[in-house]
């Protein structure tokens, strides 16, 4: 077959990259890259030749070893006592039952609904019937072996028009989950908003009305109110930099929208004043201390030599764009200078106050780490992207590369600058895994992914970064948002058509990883 045309269809992650190549703005690359951005197939509504450019920023990341010189491997992979060994889920992605005892409709299950909106034409509807089956999937937990299991809330399931009346069942739900991890001696680790908005708020307006973060705060406190006895770890959003960019920008996660630059900075600001207000009303509330943090979608920038000028590169391209746009109000009380200079027509005015509320302590640093870019000083002191060469390791998951590095210098680059214990709540790959003739799922790229990933954490570690607890994403294949189930990011394969779970074999690797605190690899 002649292959010299085929482009793979687009990948909606393909704005990932886009956002990704955002966190290096102000740098000024040479789209003459070759590589993978040649082939990787452009969303119509942007402009090809600044996408070009996007995806060579995020594509044209990290190189073979062989260009970059490291300090020398830690010894040993001392993980410390009290890592947090975990695995992570989401509500939209694994729950299903979407109408299930006065559910609401999530901006999810309304944009499943739009044609070639989901690559596969699916939905969450059933995803993973983990409503039905959670006995199930918390035995498989259970046997994994990891001391904590991080999960999603669904709003609209707590909230059924995202304000007002309770659902009694909907609660009931997390309520019954967190008794059973709790007795299986599993701390749970709880995500407020994992993307699966209340579309009764969505049709109010919401991220853009002034009153979206005060929606927010009631719904956090409604759910800290009951779990709080027993729940210590908290997450208010994951990854808002990915759901207001693809959501609100792109049109390529829900709720399909395609906002102008100055209303993803207006809606940017009420996401960031909703975890504000929602972490100190958890506080506030809270039965007991507990511990609150937000997980961040990172793509960390690593330097092409140790040359102190390319570590400075480094770490002024991790520290820009929508990246940093996020990350320096919550940590740092403020926004970054060259944003603000680069996008002033569009940042919205705000009273200073919404700072010093947004800059709430947190007790964590919550990072979602796939992967890593890679740059150079120029020779005018610019960040330079370093391209990656043609055959690069690479996922299913386009713009996912296989870059363990991302989990040395990410961990490196945060603590330095946020000092805060880091957490990695999501890492993981997506490979075409299915049941072979002997009926095991055999994964060994996985395996080999989070071995590789895994020894990068545990030399940053060893090198004084103080990492507490890895996630994995994800404990079972579930739906993979606009992707639909194209993706398997499972240590345990589902079968869709009939619900079965299969344990692939990098379930039992990862519980040798943690029966032995990281010393089995
Ligand atoms: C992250 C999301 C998670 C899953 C993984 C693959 O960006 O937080 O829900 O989609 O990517």
């Amino acid at each position: 077959m002649d292959r010299s045309n085929r482009k793979p269809p687009l990948s909606p992650r393909v704005a990932d990259a886009n956002r990704i190549a955002d966190t290096i703005a102000g740098s000024n690359p040479d789209p003459a890259t070759g590589g993978e951005a040649q082939w990787i197939a452009m969303p119509r509504s942007i402009d090809i030749a600044t996408v070009c450019r996007r995806e060579f920023l995020a594509l044209g990341a990290a190189t073979a070893a062989g260009t970059i010189a490291l300090p020398a491997l830690a010894q040993g992979r001392d993980f410390g006592a009290g890592f947090v060994w975990g695995a992570a889920t989401s509500a939209y992605q694994i729950e299903g039952s979407a109408t299930h005892a006065g559910r609401g409709t999530s901006v999810w299950d309304t944009f499943c609904r739009r044609p070639g909106a989901i690559r596969d034409g699916s939905s969450g509807e059933v995803a993973c019937d983990h409503i039905n089956r959670w006995r199930e999937d918390l035995a498989l937990i259970r046997e994994l072996g990891v001391r904590a299991y991080r999960f999603s809330i669904s709003w609209p399931r707590v909230l059924p028009d995202g304000t007002g009346g309770v659902s009694a069942a909907g609660l009931d739900f997390y309520d019954r989950l967190v008794d059973a991890l709790l007795a299986a001696g599993i701390e749970p680790w709880v995500t407020l908003f994992h993307w699966d908005y209340p579309e009764a708020l969505h049709k109010r307006g919401g991220w853009l009305k002034d009153e979206s973060p005060d929606w927010f705060a009631k719904y956090a406190t409604t759910v800290v109110k009951r779990l709080s006895d027993r729940v210590r770890h908290w997450m208010t959003f994951n990854e808002p930099e990915i759901f207001i960019i693809l959501g609100y920008q792109l049109a390529l996660h829900a709720p399909g929208d395609k906002l102008s630059w100055s209303d993803i900075l207006r809606i940017s600001h009420r996401v960031l004043l909703a975890h504000g207000l929602a972490t100190q009303a958890m506080r506030a509330t809270s039965k007991q201390p507990c511990q609150i943090g937000c997980a961040a979608a990172l793509q960390p920038v690593m330097p092409a030599t140790d040359q102190p000028a390319d570590l400075d590169a480094a770490r002024r391209a991790t520290f820009s764009g929508m990246a940093a746009w996020l990350l320096e109000p919550m940590y740092r009380g403020a926004y970054p200078d060259s944003e603000l200079k680069a996008w002033e027509k569009d940042v919205p005015k705000f009273p200073v106050s919404d700072l010093r509320t947004i800059a709430q302590p947190l007790d964590f640093f919550a990072a979602n780490i796939y992967q890593a870019a890679m740059v150079r000083a120029g020779a005018d002191g610019k960040v330079e992207p370093v391209a990656r060469p043609w055959g690069f390791p690479r996922t299913l998951m386009d713009v996912f590369d296989v870059v363990p590095g991302g989990l040395y210098w990410g961990p490196r680059f945060y603590y330095e600058r946020y000092k805060l214990p880091i957490v990695i709540t999501e890492n993981g790959t997506s490979v075409p895994d299915w049941i072979a003739l002997d009926g095991k799922v055999h994964d060994p790229q996985r395996i080999d992914f989070m071995q590789r990933y895994l020894r990068e954490l545990a030399r940053a570690r060893g090198e004084g970064a103080d990492v507490r607890g890895y996630f994995a994403w994800s404990l079972m294949d579930n739906f993979e948002w606009a992707e639909g189930y194209r993706q398997r990011f499972g240590l345990i394969h589902v079968d869709f058509a009939t619900q079965r779970r299969t344990r692939k074999d990098s379930f039992g690797w990862y519980r040798e990883v943690i029966r032995s605190n990281g010393a089995s690899f």
